[in-house]
């Protein structure tokens, strides 16, 4: 039986996926170089130690597993550090992607699902953001994304690649049954944040930007559920294994919620007080962004489940408190 060669399954959004594809049937191999995942959260299928930047690795990967499509989970995914170390953003995001679209096409496998990201469109004209939007992005993070969707295009009328772009809004929350979930060091985003802050490892949370033009001056967001962000992959490989054309879908709830609304809704479901120091606009954050995911639920048929606010915060919470010692240490 062919398997399903998850890259960055060591990861947060990885992890999930190849959880849920293991749950359906699929065999799955996770290809990762542990740089910022976890071998433990590849807990599902089979593993192979690789690093993206080195061909041979990918080489023997192939060789050793019958692998019969790929998810490229595997990308720095930090704005602020993109803007201070680009050539570490390229390199990773784009040049190790390029390794494997051509360790695909040396083992003929075509079907390819990436992760990209609602980055691609930067600070948008209208909302909910549909997919012709086009592609603006504001930050090289943004940037490499963008990229890579336009060498998939490329691969795909020159080689027959087979791909879907899928490109998230803001994922969040945790596997409801806590055997996974976000554990990224140096942490960086809202939710874990918060969630810290609830629990009395860090002093307070800072909001970055009260004057924005949104409702209650703080950026809105869409945060998506990365169990529903891992059904999506599922639903989009089925659709390329049926022969669907290539292209890039948005996967988003298509509701903004503040910086503010996160909080509270954090201290509702913790039961903790969340301290809010207002601080500056972070450069690069565009003030609001909410996806159409119309696209996806007529093409795809996905429908997100784990909508709510208080579900992604309940689900991220629980994970949270599992993994509580890990992230006191890294205090
Ligand atoms: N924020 C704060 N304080 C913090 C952290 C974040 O106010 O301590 C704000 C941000 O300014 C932003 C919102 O909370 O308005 C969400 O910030 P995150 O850092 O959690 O997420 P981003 O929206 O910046 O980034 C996410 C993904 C990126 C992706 C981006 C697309 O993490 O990978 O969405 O815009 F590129």
């Amino acid at each position: 039986m062919s398997k399903v060669l998850i890259v960055g399954g060591a990861g947060y959004i990885g992890s999930h996926a190849n959880k849920l594809f293991t749950a359906k049937g699929y065999k799955t191999v996770v290809f990762d170089n542990l740089s910022t995942g976890h071998r433990r959260l590849a807990r599902w299928g089979e593993f192979f130690k690789g690093d993206l930047a080195n061909p041979a690795d990918l080489a023997r990967c192939f060789k050793k597993h019958k692998i019969s499509a790929v998810m490229h989970f595997s990308a720095f995914a930090y704005v602020g550090e993109s803007v201070t170390d680009p050539a570490k953003y390229y390199r990773n995001n784009v040049a190790n992607t390029i390794n494997l679209l051509d360790a695909m096409r040396a083992a003929r496998v075509n079907k390819f699902i990436f992760s990209s990201s609602c980055a691609v469109y930067g600070v948008p004209a209208r909302l909910p953001m549909p997919e012709t939007l086009p592609f603006a992005p504001v930050n090289p993070y943004g940037r490499t994304k963008k990229m890579v969707e336009e060498i998939l295009a490329d691969y795909s009328a020159a080689y027959g690649l087979k791909y879907a772009a899928l490109r998230y809004f803001n994922a969040a929350g945790a596997d409801p049954a806590a055997e996974t979930g976000e554990l990224h060091f140096p942490e960086t985003h809202l939710i874990p944040l918060a969630l810290d802050a609830a629990a009395g490892l860090r002093k307070n949370i800072k909001v970055f930007g009260s004057n924005y033009p949104t409702p209650d001056g703080t950026c809105l967001r869409d945060y998506i559920h990365v169990t529903d962000l891992a059904e999506a992959h599922l639903l989009a490989l089925r659709y390329l294994e049926k022969g669907g054309a290539s292209g890039g879908f948005n996967l988003g709830n298509g509701k903004g919620f503040s910086v503010l609304d996160v909080v509270h809704a954090a201290e509702k479901v913790t039961g903790g007080k969340i301290t809010v120091v207002m601080a500056p606009r972070r450069p690069g954050d565009p003030p609001a962004l909410v996806g159409s995911a119309a696209r996806a639920r007529r093409i795809l048929g996905w429908r997100p489940s784990r909508y709510k606010l208080e579900t992604i915060l309940a689900d991220a919470w629980r994970w949270h408190r599992k993994t509580l010692k890990e992230r006191t240490c890294q205090k």
